[in-house]
């Protein structure tokens, strides 16, 4: 027993002197956070989940807020956003020798927008996508009682494919019911265009298609997003609500519209599915996913996500964040 708990400790010195070389020696580029529905850069979860991953990656990590905060990521189009965050970006000149995206839920579509649309920002390297909406979803999230809410709750009584509210209901930028599909395609601000579905921008391709990682993580109990498989991609066909097609069976795909096939057949996307609601996340959950990716460098990389599943940092890893602060 003492000579395991000296193997113990010899180990755990061994990897932290290990883990201190890397983060001086692998030059790690800064990462960007884009908060979900109703959250605020200035929020106590959004703070402490960038601090953590600072912390265990090494690497800057900067929240971008666009607009306000909560009120705006309700009622701003997502075009605007998408527009503001490219700016924001390109503002920043800690970014500009690239940097990587983590994308809570609606974030993701900022993000995503950032990397297709942006012209002239910096290069993106890895999106690590929490809970992202990325095929669509079929109904609107759960607003709860904020003040906003009351303006929400108006605004889904009338038409979602409306002009009025593809104007003032940012998630009507991203649901596309099935059975609704030409209006959709039609009048639809954002998604469409994002995913390449109608005209096929050759740009948003490349440019999407140039990410070193995907990372898509799904939350196996979230009941924000429907189907929580658009986390993964994952989506209805077109005039029905079944079967739900797994990536890969989807149109999306098939003709790889925004380059999903090319990076998936590089092995460059990873499909992780962790226990939990929507953006409820797990330290452990965080190391094993996240920080891998925040950390430059492909041998950094395969070692820390090594160490990582070992007792070395397991102390707290149970602990979780819950980022989704609608309710
Ligand atoms: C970017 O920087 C310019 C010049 O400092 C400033 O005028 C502009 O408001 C900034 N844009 C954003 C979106 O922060
Ligand atoms: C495709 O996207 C690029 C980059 O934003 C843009 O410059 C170009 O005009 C777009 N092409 C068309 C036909 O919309
Ligand atoms: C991932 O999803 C499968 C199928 O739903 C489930 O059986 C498995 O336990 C999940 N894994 C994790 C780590 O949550």
């Amino acid at each position: 027993m003492a000579s395991f708990k000296y193997f113990l400790t010899i180990f755990t010195v061994i990897s932290i002197v290990e883990l201190s070389f890397i983060s001086r020696t692998a030059h790690s580029i800064p990462f960007v956070v884009f908060h979900g529905i109703s959250d605020n850069c200035r929020h106590k979860g959004i703070t402490q989940f960038t601090t953590l991953l600072s912390s265990w990656s090494g690497s800057k990590g900067y929240c971008i807020e666009i607009g306000n905060g909560a009120w705006d990521s309700w009622t701003m189009p997502f075009l605007k956003q998408t527009a503001i965050a490219c700016e924001k970006i390109k503002n920043m000149s800690e970014l500009s020798e690239g940097y990587n995206i983590v994308g809570l839920s609606q974030g993701n579509l900022v993000g995503r927008g950032v990397i297709e649309f942006c012209d002239g920002g910096p290069p993106v390297r890895n999106l690590i996508s929490l809970g992202g909406p990325h095929a669509g979803i079929a109904s609107v999230p759960l607003c709860g009682s904020a003040t906003v809410c009351i303006l929400v709750d108006v605004l889904i009584q009338f038409a979602i494919y409306s002009d009025f509210v593809q104007e003032h209901l940012a998630p009507a930028s991203y649901i596309k019911i099935p059975t609704d599909i030409d209006a959709y395609r039609e009048k639809c601000k954002f998604l469409p265009k994002l995913n390449n579905e109608i005209y096929k921008n050759s740009t948003y391709k490349k440019r999407f298609a140039s990410l070193d990682n995907l990372v898509l993580i799904k939350f196996e109990h979230d009941e924000v997003l429907v189907p929580k498989e658009t986390s993964w991609f994952w989506y209805y066909p077109d005039g029905s609500w079944e079967p739900l097609l797994p990536a890969q069976q989807t149109t999306l795909y098939i003709e790889d519209w925004i380059g999903l096939k090319t990076l998936d057949e590089a092995g460059k996307v990873k499909f992780v599915n962790v226990s939990g609601a929507h953006l409820e996340i797990s330290y452990g959950d965080m190391k094993k996913y996240i920080v891998p990716y925040l950390v430059d460098s492909a041998s950094a990389q395969s070692r820390i996500s090594e160490s990582s599943n070992l007792w070395l940092w397991s102390e707290h890893d149970e602990k979780r964040l819950n980022l989704y602060s609608s309710r």
